[in-house]
């Protein structure tokens, strides 16, 4: 039996472009030992292998299950995967750390709240934004009653896109949804998180954008809180120039001021209320160095959790009320009408 100061054990399954963001966490987590990686693409797990300076490489998830010495999965493959392996680790005693959207849909998210429950094994969705010292920063402002009660949160997304015309048969069979579901899990997480609520009615409109892709580049969401306070958001890739850097907006609207996230150019957050103003600071970016990376900070906090059976920082049923609303946000845009949220 392995001594409980050894490392948890981890598996990598899915080495694409965000592997390469959890493996320079890792690098900061001691507790945890990167041990094996999966991908379906030999060559993509080789070339992760070879980076993690590991020697066990998979190409069927199922073959990682079996290992008795492996404690935890870290899924970072293609979203429609998810909820596949996360169950099928729960079930072969691993704990799951899930890449956002954690599953594709509400059915998909409960049977992975019931296996964890069952199995007595962890699970969390990867919400790597939380740990943004912008996004801390904000959050510490709004719960220390600087603006009061908040009211109205606006939170815009935008980037260059990252398809191009060139490779248009890869996007050819994507939803028209896909930016939303894709990139909206962090939206709406980071709303419900900041709010400390959960959506209760939505309404999403969008944009095609550019005429070769089928996914609608412009999306907007109105979306009303549990709590009363009500939200937009927009995420947002049409039209882009090329190196517009993805970044997060978010202005909040409380009953005795506003707080003003600014992230393009200067990553400040700014407070106004009866004191005047107030800039609470600006914050850096992170960068693969930092051991408060928020890809390190997830890792690590994820993990510590599963060694100490202390709380999850992003609670899996808190994961599953988020993907409700998201997932009414695709059906308000499939149907045009608000959808409620049913819970
Ligand atoms: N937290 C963040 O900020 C953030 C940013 C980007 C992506 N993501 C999420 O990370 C995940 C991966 O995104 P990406 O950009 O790395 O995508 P990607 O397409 O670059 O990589 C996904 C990898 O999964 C592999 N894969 C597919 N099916 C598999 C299976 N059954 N078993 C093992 N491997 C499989 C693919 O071959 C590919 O190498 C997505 O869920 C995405 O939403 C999160």
């Amino acid at each position: 039996m392995a001594s409980p100061d050894a490392p948890t054990r981890v598996a990598l399954i899915g080495c694409g472009g965000i592997s390469g963001n959890h493996l320079a966490g890792y690098r900061h987590v001691p507790e945890a030992e990167l041990v094996a990686c999966c991908d379906v693409l030999e060559e993509k797990a080789q070339e992760f292998a070879g980076r993690a300076g590991i020697s066990e490489v998979y190409t069927d998830y199922r073959d990682v299950m079996v290992r008795d010495d492996i404690d935890m999965v870290d899924i970072c493959a293609i979203d429609e995967v998810h909820a596949e392996i996360a169950i099928a680790a729960l079930r072969s005693g691993k704990h799951a750390l899930i890449e956002k959207p954690f599953a594709m849909t509400v059915e998909e998210g409960e049977a992975i709240v019931q296996t964890a429950r069952e199995t007595g094994r962890r699970a969390m969705c990867a919400q790597s934004l939380r740990w943004a010292p912008k996004n801390l920063a904000l959050k510490e402002a709004l719960d220390s009653g600087s603006i009061g009660e908040p009211v109205y949160v606006r939170l815009c997304m935008p980037s260059s896109p990252f398809w191009r015309e060139d490779q248009a048969e890869a996007y050819a069979s994507r939803p028209a949804d896909w930016l939303l579901v894709h990139n909206g899990m962090h939206s709406f997480d980071l709303l419900s998180w900041l709010l400390d609520s959960s959506p209760v009615r939505v309404h999403a409109r969008s944009h095609p954008g550019q005429q070769w892709l089928p996914v609608h580049e412009y999306v907007t969401c109105s979306i009303r809180f549990g709590n009363g306070a009500i939200a937009q958001t927009e995420e947002n890739r049409i039209m882009q120039p090329s190196g517009y850097p993805f970044h997060c907006e978010i202005y909040v609207v409380g009953t005795e001021g506003t707080l003003d996230l600014s992230d393009r150019l200067t990553h400040a957050v700014s407070v106004y209320n009866r004191d005047g103003y107030n800039l609470v600071g600006a914050h850096t970016t992170w960068s693969p160095e930092q051991p408060n990376m928020p890809f390190a900070c997830e890792i690590r906090e994820f993990v510590r959790a599963v060694r100490t059976g202390g709380d999850l920082p992003v609670p899996l049923e808190f994961s599953l009320e988020v993907l409700r609303g998201l997932l009414a946000a695709a059906q308000s845009l499939a149907t045009g009408e608000a959808v409620e949220v049913r819970s």
